[in-house]
């Protein structure tokens, strides 16, 4: 197969006995099959700004970026281990990723106060999947993924408001 089965049901994970049932498992890995594309894209695009970024924003944008791609580096691999961890595959691909994800890609020659209201709506888009992906992993009685959700909404509504302060007035 060239390219990743996103179909969680032709993937067996009978094998585990953790009080979960795989129902329960497979809802939850749907919801952070999505919350790990999003990670990836918005990574993406944020590296992207943290290096196209010009003017005289350049300085704050550029170490702001950089803080927040190198927390989602670290996240991405986070929840990717609990994909594995409740028994399925994680997803890998860019073209998965597209499929899964609705994060829009970076524009080009944009201002640096247009990157940071670009970069506010990607994280509050995130957000919203991540209360949804929440809101399942509390259905299903897995704490472990409502702990990792709860931890990255934090990080991300902090970096949203950061990322909107650039256009307050
Ligand atoms: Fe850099």
């Amino acid at each position: 197969m060239s390219t990743q089965d996103l179909d969680l049901s032709t993937q067996s994970t009978n094998s585990l006995n953790t009080g979960l049932s795989e129902d329960a498992r497979a809802s939850v890995v749907e919801h952070l099959n999505v919350i790990l594309a999003d990670h990836y894209l918005l990574m993406l695009k944020t590296h992207n700004y943290h290096w196209n970024v010009k003017g005289q924003l350049f300085k704050s944008m550029h170490d702001l970026t950089e803080s927040q791609y190198d927390d989602m580096f670290e996240a991405i691999d986070e929840i990717a281990e609990r994909i594995r961890a409740l028994g399925y595959d994680a997803p890998g691909t860019f073209r998965a990723y597209s499929q899964l994800s609705n994060i829009e890609e970076a524009k080009m020659d944009i201002s640096a106060l247009e990157m940071a209201a670009d970069l506010t709506n990607s994280h509050e888009n995130l957000i919203r999947n991540m209360r949804k992906a929440l809101d399942m992993a509390d259905e299903a009685g897995d704490e472990v993924s409502v702990d990792l959700l709860t931890e990255r909404l934090n990080v991300h509504e902090k970096a949203a408001w950061m990322l909107r302060s650039f256009n307050a007035s």
